[in-house]
């Protein structure tokens, strides 16, 4: 199906690499007519990646961001702005993940996850949505999980959960405070994802999944791409499960 996303401006933050959720999503987005900005932390990765987004067939550019500085967020959208007039999309894919028990946690793994995942992921929207307004229009997909969802043990420590689950209620938040505005506020869990964001093993995994098998990039990016359409305007504060079956909740 072919979205309204011509000549919109798309923002994906936490762009780096081509194995993760963001690339997949810039693809589709690119492939929708999307005008793309690949922004990370990784200033060189994100270039990088912009750069195959070119050589795909699509408009991109790179931009450097650190998620958890509200500065560098500001920066990034009004670059952007100034560049396009306009910020359309955000989807908010940077994240980390650490595999870690409650017991051995520090205070400072704690707060770096919080900071990342839960504060970055405010601050991109704290940051977009002033733009967003001035256009009366925006789509904003935030990045939760399966476990925040059905409280983890696999992957993420309970610090990862807890930054997850805040996100799911950052977008119920936001979701409800600015649909009048034009902006919608979304969020997809997706399962587990062979992306390189941890260095596992995720074959025994595949067997315990209804659908027999992890999920791929487009499968999440997929959802991504229709909660961020002009088309899925009326949906607004909803998390998606991505997860072949996995937990239902
Ligand atoms: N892979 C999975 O199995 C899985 C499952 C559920 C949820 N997720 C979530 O999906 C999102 C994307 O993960 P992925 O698997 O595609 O991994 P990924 O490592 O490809 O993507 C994360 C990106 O975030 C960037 N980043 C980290 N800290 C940053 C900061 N301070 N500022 C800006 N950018 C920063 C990284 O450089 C990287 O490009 C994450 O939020 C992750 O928690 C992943």
């Amino acid at each position: 199906m072919k979205f309204s996303y011509q000549d919109r401006v798309a923002i994906i933050v936490g762009c780096s690499n081509t194995k993760g959720f963001a690339y997949a999503t810039a693809k589709m987005l690119g492939e929708q007519g999307a005008v793309l900005v690949a922004a990370d932390i990784n200033e060189e990765g994100a270039r990088a990646v912009a750069e195959i987004l070119r050589q795909d067939g699509y408009q991109a550019i790179a931009l450097p961001v650190d998620v958890t500085d509200e500065a560098s967020q500001e920066n990034l959208m009004k670059t952007v702005y100034e560049k396009y007039g306009r910020i359309d999309v955000i989807m908010n894919v940077a994240g980390i993940s650490q595999s870690i028990r409650t017991l051995e946690m520090t205070t400072k793994a704690w707060d770096r996850m919080i900071a990342i995942n839960l504060t970055g992921t405010f601050l991109t929207m704290k940051t977009a949505i002033p733009y967003m307004q001035k256009n009366g229009y925006g789509r904003i997909v935030n990045l939760a999980s399966v476990s925040a969802k059905n409280g983890g043990g696999v992957f993420g420590g309970p610090h990862y959960i807890a930054a997850k689950s805040g996100v799911i209620g950052l977008t119920r938040a936001l979701g409800k405070e600015f649909v009048r505005d034009g902006i919608t506020v979304n969020c997809v869990a997706p399962g587990p994802c062979n992306t390189g964001l941890l260095d596992t093993d995720f074959t025994p995994m595949a067997a315990g999944i209804p659908a027999g098998r992890i999920a791929v990039p487009d499968d999440v990016a997929a959802a991504m791409v229709f909660l961020a359409s002009e088309e899925a305007g009326y949906i607004t504060g909803v998390t998606v499960n991505v997860n072949g079956g996995a937990y239902m909740g």
